[in-house]
């Protein structure tokens, strides 16, 4: 698909953000985190509420999660849409439109990162544009970390910029104990705080850039 058709085939929410609907530079960030995988039996649950808890120790924070599972967008992009999908776009637009920053929570699938996660960036354009987008990984030997050198190339092309710390967990399982909490949080702890750092000041300072100018993506 070209771009010109990739354009009009999107059917969320508008190009530009504006001035006047930018929040006050003092306004809590808004973060989105993303959970990319709707495999039956996923073990996504367990690193997103890791992760949450580590995002909760940021009272500057106010955090949306977006669960690709609960996101059923069909694969075939659409010039019009049905109202079903319509009304799946209606609330899931929005809220990445709404955000100042995403983490993605990605596990690895054949080196790669899921199909489904893929689907729902394909399905907007303007909601990623000038915004950080940080990543918590999993998988087995890799971590997951393919995964997201895949998705720093994707989230390039869709104006938006990767942070460069990262929290990966290989061989996830054997990290958590039955109840989901990490055996030996402290290396992992200090992961997230590096990232969740550099994501904060990326989103307040592309907020504030985009409170004076429009993004001309
Ligand atoms: C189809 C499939 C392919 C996988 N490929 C890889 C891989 O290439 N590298 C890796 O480290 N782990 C791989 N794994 C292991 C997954 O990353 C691991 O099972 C992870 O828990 C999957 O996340 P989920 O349970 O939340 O879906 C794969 C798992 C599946 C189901």
């Amino acid at each position: 698909m070209d771009n010109a058709t990739r354009e009009s085939a999107q059917v969320s929410t508008p190009a530009i953000t504006t001035a006047t609907d930018t929040p006050p530079a003092a306004a809590p960030l808004r973060l989105a985190v993303i959970v990319a995988s709707n495999r039956e039996g996923r073990f996504a649950p367990v690193v997103t509420e890791w992760f949450l808890s580590r995002a909760a120790e940021h009272d500057d924070l106010d955090v949306d999660v977006i669960d690709v599972a609960r996101v059923d967008l069909p694969t075939a992009l659409s010039f019009s849409p049905s109202d079903d999908v319509k009304a799946v776009l209606a609330d899931v637009s929005p809220r990445l439109a709404a955000a100042d920053a995403f983490v993605v929570v990605t596990p690895e699938y054949n080196h790669s990162f899921p199909a489904a996660l893929k689907n729902l960036i394909d399905w907007h354009g303007s909601e990623w544009h000038a915004k950080p987008v940080g990543f918590v990984s999993y998988g087995g030997m890799s971590g997951g970390l393919r995964a997201v050198e895949q998705l720093r190339q994707v989230f390039a092309e869709m104006h938006a910029t990767t942070i460069r710390e990262t929290v990966s967990f290989h061989g996830a399982w054997s990290h958590f104990d039955v109840d989901g909490r990490h055996k030996d949080p402290s290396g992992a702890e200090t992961a997230a705080k590096a990232l969740l750092n550099q994501l904060t000041w990326w989103a307040r300072a592309l907020r504030d850039a985009r409170s004076v100018r429009p993004y001309g993506g």
